[in-house]
């Protein structure tokens, strides 16, 4: 049990900002709800705070790339490598087996929100910026195979160890 007296500094907290959107609405608003996620994670109640964000992580990258795999993006391969590098890297963080505190959330939150703003503002905004040009204009024939949508939710699930 968590002792509630201990020091509480202030959270390192990044807002959602509209300068983050990339232009296609579903991902942002997804962005939008990680923001948040990322901002409730507390010790109190880590255990939920944090598979609730993993959770959601699953569900938006596999949205992510739904829509660039579907919408024929040139760098769809490349951009789920970013994606598996990053779920890699949650793994390790997660997976050290150390006891969480506010530092432990503090350091997750920090990597966290880092990380989110690096990536959508050049891999998530580059691709906004073709979708601008490419997929509204040209829309597939057909819909590719989604065989890589559905082996990655697999990959992150077992990673995130999600169920
Ligand atoms: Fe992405």
């Amino acid at each position: 049990m968590m002792e509630a007296t201990e020091v509480k500094k202030a959270p390192y907290v990044i807002e959602w900002r509209d300068g983050f959107k990339i232009g296609v609405s579903q991902v942002d608003q997804e962005h939008r709800h990680l923001f948040t996620l990322v901002r409730a994670l507390n010790l109190n109640s880590v255990d939920q705070t944090v598979e609730e964000l993993l959770d959601y992580v699953v569900t938006h990258f596999s949205n992510e790339q739904e829509l660039m795999e579907k919408s024929g993006y040139p760098a769809f391969e490349q951009h789920l490598r970013l994606h598996e590098e990053f779920a890699a890297q949650v793994a390790d963080f997660l997976g050290n087996g150390e006891a969480w505190t506010e530092d432990r959330i503090q350091e997750l939150r920090r990597f966290l929100n880092k990380w989110l703003i690096g990536h959508i503002m050049t891999h998530d905004l580059r691709f906004g910026k073709w979708h601008a040009s490419h997929a509204t204009a040209h829309p597939p024939a057909h819909a590719p195979v989604l065989q890589t949508t559905i082996a990655s939710r697999g990959f992150f699930a077992r990673l995130f160890g999600v169920r």
